[in-house]
């Protein structure tokens, strides 16, 4: 039977915060000596009252300090997993809640960022729409999502073991890069995107199977982990490294 979208997104976060915390760990071999954080603290507009909506680890406020800066953080996720992380980042108010349904009054924030979690929605115009109602107005919106060919070198590798559904494009809606914009330009005005140049290098098999068991509710069997690890090192002999491209994307917006 074919999952929706959120529902393979309970399944991947709802207990644990450890397939997203192995999944930003193959960013690391990024081709950008700036990380992905570092580039979106550059560019993100934050002010006054700020909204994280899916904020996972909380891994963005690593790299923004909101307390020197005098923000007014409130970060939310609809796992419970998450939001235990997240009580330990210092000065934020921590609430558990569905995207869509965001338990705050109507213009009382001044800006939202929602990083790479509208494709995970069954519905993500319906998060939108409470973005827009939570946002003040003249309020700023920051999302981050992919293009449809990101990652396309290492979503290949599940279809050729036998686990097409360990491919991204099988467990997500059509919120991308392409589509993200118009998306939000039915709620939203002054929408602007930008793209973060990189692509993952990545010189042994190891990082990319842990990719691969993080996604993978049913863990691999011993043929299909030796026929990945076989898939990967080939490329790794040729090339020197298992290249795999990146499409992210800064969309911001105004209400
Ligand atoms: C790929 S992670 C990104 C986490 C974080 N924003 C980051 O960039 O590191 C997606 C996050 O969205 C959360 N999420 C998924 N569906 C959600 C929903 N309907 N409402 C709120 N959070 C949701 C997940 O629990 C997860 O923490």
């Amino acid at each position: 039977m074919t999952r929706t979208p959120s529902a393979h997104a309970v399944s991947q976060y709802a207990t644990t915060t450890g397939n997203l915390t192995a999944r930003i760990a193959l960013h690391t071999y990024g081709t950008n000596p700036q990380d992905w954080f570092s580039w979106l603290d550059e560019r993100l507009p934050l002010a006054g009252d700020v909204l994280e909506v899916g904020a996972g680890t909380g891994k963005l406020w690593n790299h923004v300090d909101h307390v020197t800066r005098g923000l007014s953080l409130t970060l939310t996720d609809f796992s419970p997993a998450m939001c235990e992380q997240l009580r330990t980042i210092p000065d934020a108010r921590v609430q558990q809640c569905d995207a869509t349904d965001l338990p705050f009054p109507d213009a009382s924030y001044d800006t939202v960022v929602a990083n790479h979690m509208l494709y995970h929605l069954d519905d993500p115009a319906a998060a939108l729409r409470e973005f827009a109602r939570v946002l003040r107005p003249g309020g700023r919106l920051a999302i981050a999502t992919n293009g449809s060919d990101h990652l396309d070198e290492l979503n290949a590798i599940g279809p050729a073991i036998g686990r097409p559904e360990l491919a991204l494009g099988a467990r997500q809606n059509d919120f991308t890069a392409e589509a993200g914009p118009t998306y939000v330009a039915r709620y939203f005005t002054a929408v602007a995107v930008e793209r973060y140049p990189c692509s993952l290098d990545i010189p042994t098999v190891e990082p990319i199977l842990a990719y691969l068991d993080s996604m993978a509710d049913d863990p691999l069997t011993p043929p299909q982990r030796s026929a990945a690890h076989d898939f990967v090192q080939t490329e790794i002999d040729a090339n020197g490294s298992y290249r795999i491209r990146k499409h992210t994307v800064l969309i911001t917006a105004s209400r």
